[in-house]
């Protein structure tokens, strides 16, 4: 699906066989890997996946700290401080609100949330598949792990840098009927953080990079001369 999908990689299944079909290596690999030895849409999903199946974050700056291999500085502690924290003035709490719908091991609910990108959406998301108006403007919880690396930001790509994705949640919310309580609770003017609070949120954010691993799943494709230009971390 994000092969064929308009707004993800827009390619058809067809073009992708024919362009893989004219790679000498990919040809070999293929042949190699498969009983069939076919260059297929099937073949293609199944070596997919297994790629899928090797890339696990499990390195990054925030596990070996909870590891106790190394102390996260204070910048990323308050970062993770505001991550984690509620914003309910009644008790003296003035955080960030992110972990309801970004909590666990994958930073993920894996529920459809609002997060208030409109006020009335285009593009509709999880109501597309349900038909159901109050699902209107619900996208799917997405990982932060290695999310320094995955710009750009939301279903469409409407944010450059992690920046601009917390400025969204901090003074950018759109009020819309289907907003999800964790940030309408907050008032109308936004969460109200200071620079530094800003900063130390996307610093948090970047510990949750696994150099090692996005390092080693490049090199076993044994195809690094394509990734360098593209490589941003
Ligand atoms: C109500 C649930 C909810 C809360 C609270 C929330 N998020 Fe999100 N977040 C989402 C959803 C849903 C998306 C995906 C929206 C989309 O695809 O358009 C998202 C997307 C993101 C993305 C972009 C991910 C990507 O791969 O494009 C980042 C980064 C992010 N959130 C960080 C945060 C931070 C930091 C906070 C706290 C300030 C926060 N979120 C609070 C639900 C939430």
């Amino acid at each position: 699906m994000p092969i064929q999908d308009p707004l993800e990689m827009h390619e058809s299944l067809e073009n992708v066989v024919i362009k893989l079909t004219q790679d000498a290596e990919y040809t070999r690999m293929f042949a190699q890997s498969f009983r069939d030895g076919a260059i297929s849409p099937l073949n293609i999903s199944l070596a997919l996946e297994q790629f899928l199946l090797t890339l696990i974050s499990s390195n990054s700056r925030f596990d070996k700290a909870l590891r106790g291999e190394l102390t996260l500085s204070a910048v990323e502690k308050r970062g993770l401080e505001l991550f984690v924290t509620e914003y309910d003035p009644s008790r003296k709490l003035y955080g960030a609100d992110c972990f309801h719908c970004h909590g666990g091991p994958l930073f993920s609910d894996y529920r459809f949330t609002n997060n208030g990108l409109e006020e009335s959406y285009k593009d509709v998301g999880y109501m597309k598949v349900t038909h159901n108006p109050a699902h209107s403007g619900f996208f799917k919880t997405p990982s932060l792990r290695n999310i320094e690396v995955t710009a750009p930001y939301m279903h469409d790509g409407r944010f450059a840098t992690l920046e601009e994705v917390v400025e969204h949640y901090n003074s950018g919310i759109h009020q819309n009927p289907n907003l999800d309580p964790n940030i309408a609770k907050h008032p109308i003017q936004g969460l109200n953080l200071s620079q530094d609070d800003k900063q130390a949120l996307v610093h948090f954010l970047k510990c949750l990079t696994d150099i090692e691993s996005l390092e080693s799943s490049i090199s076993r494709t044994g195809r690094e001369s394509e990734f360098t230009q593209s490589k941003s971390f």
